[in-house]
């Protein structure tokens, strides 16, 4: 690689030579030319030198106090939702604004910290090396050591205490602005809030889990509404007073073979026939059992005929209402959700893995990658007509999960 230069040292000789001749060497046997360089400050104690210094130092110093902004809101903004008109609405509002200004001056000071270092400390230099193949032996390894640490050296950094403090201190304070959000995403799974549509944040819980608390619970479909506009005094609003988004179903409201994905709805809920109220706010808690994360159902009228060749599961008999039955729309695969009824074969179709379960046979798998049946709720009327829970499921709904024993 390096051609007429000598480059067979012994370790007596390597040791005699001084970092810089090390370096010099490794120039030539690389068959690097140095073809310009030039020291920055050649004149010790220039003032310039100090005003360029100063100048890194500010930027550093910039990056390390937005850094620690950065930290600050993470921790101590009051993040919680406000509604218009609430107190601390403006600072909810200023939360996530704040984290991104902070983060990002933090980033640009640190890169203007240290294109300056780079532009005013490093000396200019433009070397012209030749390519080679194959590993290098071990006085390549040395002098490359060696022009690795005249790098340093040359850089001044190591006697610039301050500027490498900032440094140092910025890069750090920066790391934890990328690391310390990840802080956020760290839950413990077991770990129980109380209970609502939501579960108890629990995987062994729904919001049809609410059963188990006395709670009466209508299977009730999701008819689509959306906040209504109106007029105010201060312009133009939006309400949900007096709106449902889900609604009771009866057994009549679907045809032979039909499939409606049902979520729980809570008596204290229910805003729609003979109880509608306009002045109800039923409409958010509606919304809450709709992002339930196990709470969709898929009610599946079978066709009479059908309906008699059904296998049931054992403990299961009696969880079906009629030709009506429930099971859960979670795909038990990875938890995608099972959309596709096909009434002519009567098998639950999941997109993701184009697993198979059959509606016949309580929701068995016979195709694809899962592995276990689909939940299935238990189900009846009660007295004015309208489908309910009879209880709740009775295994974990989804996705296996490491404490899961079936
Ligand atoms: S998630 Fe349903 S098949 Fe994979």
């Amino acid at each position: 690689m390096s051609n007429d230069v000598k480059k067979t040292y012994t370790e007596k000789e390597l040791a005699s030579m001084s970092q810089a001749e090390l370096a010099a060497l490794g120039t030539e046997m690389d068959g690097v030319t140095v073809a310009f360089r030039k020291d920055r400050w050649p004149v010790e104690n220039d003032p310039n030198e100090k005003r360029a210094a100063n100048g890194v130092a500010i930027w550093l110093a910039i990056s390390i106090l937005a850094a620690l902004g950065f930290l600050a809101t993470y921790l101590f903004w009051p993040w919680h939702y406000r509604a218009l008109g609430d107190e601390g609405h403006v600072f909810h509002t200023l939360y996530t604004p704040m984290l991104g200004l902070t983060a990002g001056i933090a980033i640009l000071a640190l890169g203007m910290g240290v294109n300056l270092y780079v532009k005013g400390f490093i000396p200019e230099e433009i070397s012209i090396q030749r390519r080679h193949d194959g590993p290098s032996d071990e006085v390549d390894r040395r002098t490359v050591t060696a022009l690795l640490n005249d790098a340093w050296t040359t850089s001044t950094l190591g006697r610039r205490t301050a500027i490498k403090g900032l440094l140092g201190g910025a890069g750090l304070l920066f790391g934890l602005v990328v690391v310390a959000p990840l802080g956020g995403a760290i839950k413990n799974p077991w770990r129980a809030h109380e209970l609502d549509y939501n579960g108890d944040g629990t995987l062994w819980t729904s919001g049809w889990t609410l059963q188990e608390k006395g709670v009466k619970l209508y299977l009730a479909r999701d008819i689509g509404t959306i906040a209504e506009k109106y007029e105010g005094e201060s312009g133009t609003h939006f309400t949900t007073a007096g709106l449902s988004r889900l609604v009771r179903v009866r057994p009549e409201d679907l045809s032979s073979g039909a499939m409606e994905t049902v979520y729980p709805l809570a008596e204290e809920d229910v805003n729609d026939g003979d109880r509608y109220n306009p002045e109800s706010h039923a409409y958010e808690n509606h919304m809450h059992s709709i992002h339930g994360p196990r709470n969709a159902v898929m009610l599946i009228r079978l066709r009479n005929s059908d309906a008699e060749r059904v296998i049931e599961r054992e403990g299961q008999e009696s969880f079906h209402y009629g030709d009506y039955y429930a099971y859960s729309k979670i795909c038990t695969h990875i938890g995608c959700p099972t959309s596709l009824y096909e009434a002519q074969t009567n098998r639950i179709l999941c997109p993701c893995h184009q697993s198979q379960f059959d509606a016949l046979q309580h929701g068995k798998p016979i195709f694809g990658p899962a592995a276990r049946a689909l939940p299935q709720l238990p189900i009846t009327i009660d007295e004015e007509g309208y489908l309910i829970a009879e209880g709740n499921f009775i295994e974990p709904l989804g996705p296996a999960f490491w404490e899961r024993k079936s």
